[in-house]
C-alpha cells in the first residue's frame, strides 16, 4: 500500500494511516525529501516544480511513526525531491509482558531486559552524563547504587573520569538479581567496588558506610518497594550530610528493540504519567525540605538530581 503525501494536513494523514493500519502491516509514503528545505518548520508550504508540499522534518516522521506504533525503515530517494518512507506495524514484543517465575531474576542475565543497553540510547546517556556532571561525580568518594544490575551506571562513571580518581572511589552496588551481579563482578575490580546480592529493603543489615552519592535508576518504583518511606529512610539514614542523589524514573517502555516514549501505567492501555509525576514531585519536595537543590531533566527517563545547597563539594 503506497500513499502520496503532498499538502494534506497531518490530522488528515493521521486519520488515514490509523484506518489503514487496522488492515495493513506495512505502508509506504511518498513525500517531500526533508533535506530539500532544512530550517523549515513543520506545516510551512514548499513549492517544488509547481507542486505544493506541506513541509515535515525527518524527526517529525520518526515521531509520527512511533506514535502510530510503527517501525520506520530507512527512507529511500525516489527522485531529486521526493523520498519513499516505509512504516511497519510494530510487534508488541516487550519485556514488560514477559512472565517470570522468579521475581529476583526478572532483570537477570537470561531476561529480555538483559538485551537492553540504555547507555546506547542517546537520550538516556545524555541526561545521565549531565546528572553526573551536576553532582560533580569526580569529587565523590562513597557511591551507592540501588538496582545496579550488570553495572552500566558505574561503567559510565569509570569512563568519564581518570582511572586514578575512579580507583580512589568506593562504589557499592546492590541488586537482588544474582545473575546480573555475576556480569557486574566481571566488569569491576573488587578492590574498590563491592557488589551485594541483597534486597534493598534491608539496607541496614549490610552496615554500609554512608554514601555521598546515591544513584538509583528505574528501581525505586519497583513492586515490593514502598517508595515514599523508602526514599525518606535513604536520605535520613544512608547518606552523608553533603550527599547528592541521582534518581531515574522511566517514562518509556521497551518494545521490539525500541525505547518508546511514555510511562507504562497500570490500568491504562495508553501511556499515562500521573504516577510518574507524583513520585518525581514527592522526591523534589521532600529533598527541597531537606535543603537540597533539585533539578528535573530527561525525556524517556526522567532524571532527578539533588545536591546539598551548602555543600563544599558543589562549590568547588
Ligand atoms: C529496571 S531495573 C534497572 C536496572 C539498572 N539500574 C538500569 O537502569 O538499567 C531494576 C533493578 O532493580 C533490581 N531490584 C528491584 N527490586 C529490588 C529489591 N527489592 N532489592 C534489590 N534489587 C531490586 C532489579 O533486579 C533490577 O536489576
Amino acid at each position: 500500500m503506497t500513499i502520496e503525501i503532498t499538502d494534506q494536513p497531518l490530522q488528515q494523514i493521521e486519520r488515514q494511516l490509523r484506518q489503514l493500519l487496522d488492515t495493513h502491516s506495512r505502508i509506504t509514503l511518498h513525500l517531500l525529501n526533508p533535506d530539500y528545505a532544512p530550517g523549515t518548520y513543520a506545516g510551512e508550504m514548499i513549492e517544488v516544480s509547481g507542486r505544493h508540499y506541506r513541509y515535515r522534518s525527518l524527526r517529525t516522521w520518526m515521531e509520527f511513526a512511533e506514535l502510530l506504533e510503527c517501525r520506520m525503515m530507512l527512507p529511500k530517494p525516489i527522485d531529486e525531491h521526493r523520498i519513499s518512507l516505509t512504516l511497519y506495524k510494530r510487534e508488541n514484543d516487550s519485556f514488560h509482558q514477559k512472565i517470570v517465575t522468579q521475581r529476583e531474576e526478572k532483570y537477570g542475565n537470561d531476561s529480555h531486559f538483559a538485551r537492553i543497553h540504555k547507555m546506547e540510547e542517546a537520550a538516556f546517556l545524555h541526561y545521565y552524563l549531565q546528572a553526573l556532571r551536576n553532582v560533580k561525580v569526580e569529587n565523590r568518594r562513597e557511591i551507592l547504587n540501588l538496582g545496579i544490575n550488570r553495572g552500566d551506571e558505574f561503567k559510565v562513571i569509570e569512563n568519564m573520569i581518570s582511572q586514578e580518581t575512579f580507583s580512589q572511589m568506593h562504589l557499592v552496588g546492590i541488586d537482588h538479581s544474582k545473575s546480573a551481579l555475576v556480569k557486574a563482578r566481571e566488569r569491576f575490580s573488587p578492590s574498590h567496588v563491592d557488589l551485594y546480592a541483597h534486597d534493598i529493603n534491608d539496607l541496614a543489615s549490610l552496615k554500609l558506610p554512608k554514601a555521598d552519592l546515591l544513584i538509583s535508576i528505574g528501581t525505586l518504583q519497583s513492586p515490593g518497594i514502598n517508595y515514599k518511606p523508602f526514599l525518606m529512610d535513604l536520605v535520613q539514614n544512608h547518606l552523608t550530610e553533603n550527599a547528592a542523589l541521582i534518581l531515574g524514573f522511566p517514562n518509556s517502555r521497551w518494545i521490539n528493540g525500541e525505547m518508546i516514549y511514555g510511562a507504562k501505567a497500570p490500568n491504562y492501555a495508553m501511556s499515562e504519567m500521573s504516577l510518574l509525576f507524583n513520585d518525581v514531585m514527592f522526591a523534589k519536595k521532600y529533598l527541597q525540605q531537606k535543603k537540597f537543590r533539585v533539578t528535573i531533566t530527561g525525556k524517556q527517563y526522567i532524571f532527578l538530581t539533588a545536591t546539598k545547597i551548602t555543600s563544599a563539594i558543589n562549590q568547588n
